[in-house]
């Protein structure tokens, strides 16, 4: 089997790597990955001397260079994952959003169309359901709800969604779709709400909560994304969406607090800031589905994830601390000065 995997340099492309050369070792890998800001080669160094994987520096936008790719590699399974990801960079300039979100995910599939491919699956997420209000505490996203997007990462993703599954009807492009809360664990971005709190409590800089950090989120254990995205390729119907999630919803606010106990922090460092405009209130996924037809649970308790996510990110000082050094300082100043 060999698979390209888009975005295999950023947060989940790359525990998904990990996953997948560790279960198939007979599979090659090959990640096609720009390297933006939140693109490390560096996370990929324990897999880069494996004679199974391949490294591609090319931008999924760039017809000519996904053609010659394809052309080379003749993928069975292309896996998306590269995508622009934040939600408050895509509100301070959408554009890249766009060109990424969609059309890169468009330029993949002209491409999978014109070499042949077994299965195109489309890493999406349950921002293009919206958002749920916090007194309903009985309503779910299915794969039923309507698509209903607040900023620009979510409606480009909401894009993505739409065009993979006019691919499946119109071409008979063998797609499936995959929806998923919040991720947590090893290799995710400082600008994320986990990383972001861990980095700055470790430097004893202050907590910054978006309003009154009452916004709920459904939060699952990377390596759990990864298994459920493994079995779909593997098993699931082709032209459906699933929806995964570990029935794991927190307040921001609580998140916070856990991570101050975590590091012995004082809760002082909590700082309210003004709120994310648009921000949805509540996410929270019903995995039902994927449940019943692929038998996918998730495996790690946030109490035990969030524990080995502190604890890798103690011990992997020098890779957040490079990448706090970078970009990433001019993002935080303009993001967060006032
Ligand atoms: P990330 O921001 O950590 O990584 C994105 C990767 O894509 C980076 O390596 C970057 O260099 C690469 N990339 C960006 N633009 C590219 C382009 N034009 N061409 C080639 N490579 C490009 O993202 P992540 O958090 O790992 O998310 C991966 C996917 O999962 C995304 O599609 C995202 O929408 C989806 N998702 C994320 C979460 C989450 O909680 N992080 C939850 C559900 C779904
Ligand atoms: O639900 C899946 C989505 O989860 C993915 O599709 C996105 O790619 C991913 O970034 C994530 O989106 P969120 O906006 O939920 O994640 P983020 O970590 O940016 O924020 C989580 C919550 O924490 C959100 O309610 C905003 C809040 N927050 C975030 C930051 C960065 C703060 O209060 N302060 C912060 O500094």
């Amino acid at each position: 089997m060999n698979i390209i995997v888009t975005g295999g340099a950023g947060f989940i492309g790359s525990n998904f790597i990990f996953h997948m050369l560790g279960k198939y070792p007979e599979y090659r890998i090959v990640c096609l990955d720009c390297l933006t800001y939140a693109g490390n080669l560096s996370t990929l160094q324990s897999v880069m001397d494996n004679p199974n994987f391949r490294f591609v520096k090319e931008n999924i936008t760039d017809r000519e260079a996904v053609c010659r790719l394809f052309e080379g590699e003749h993928p069975d399974i292309v896996v998306n994952f590269a995508a622009e990801t934040h939600v408050d960079r895509s509100i301070e300039a959408p554009e890249v959003f766009l060109d990424t979100n969609i059309k890169g995910t468009a330029v993949l599939m002209d491409a999978c169309r014109k070499y042949g491919i077994s299965r195109y699956h489309q890493v999406s997420t349950d921002e293009v359901y919206g958002d749920l209000p916090l007194d309903r505490p009985d309503l779910f996203f299915t794969e039923e709800t309507p698509i209903h997007t607040s900023s620009p990462y979510s409606s480009s993703k909401a894009g993505a969604d739409l065009l993979a599954a006019a691919y499946y009807r119109t071409y008979g492009l063998p797609v499936t779709i995959s929806r998923c809360s919040n991720n947590y664990g090893p290799y995710q971005f400082p600008e994320k709400l986990i990383p972001l709190m861990i980095a700055n409590a470790l430097n004893d800089k202050p907590l910054p909560v978006y309003g009154k950090g009452e916004n709920v989120r459904d939060w699952l254990y990377v390596e759990d994304h990864c298994k459920a995205i493994d079995l779909i390729i593997h098993k699931g119907c082709i032209g459906e969406v699933y929806n995964i999630g570990g029935h794991n919803e927190m307040r921001n606010i609580d998140i916070v607090k856990i991570i101050c106990r975590e590091l012995e922090r004082p809760e002082s460092l909590i700082t309210y800031i003004a709120d994310r405009k648009g921000h949805d209130m509540r996410y929270a996924i019903d995995p039902a589905k994927i449940h019943r037809e692929l038998g996918w649970l998730p495996e790690t308790k946030f109490a035990d994830g969030i524990k080995k996510t502190v604890k890798w990110y103690l011990e992997h000082r020098e890779w957040w601390e490079d990448i706090i050094s970078g970009e990433y300082r001019e993002y935080y100043k303009r993001m967060y000065s006032n």
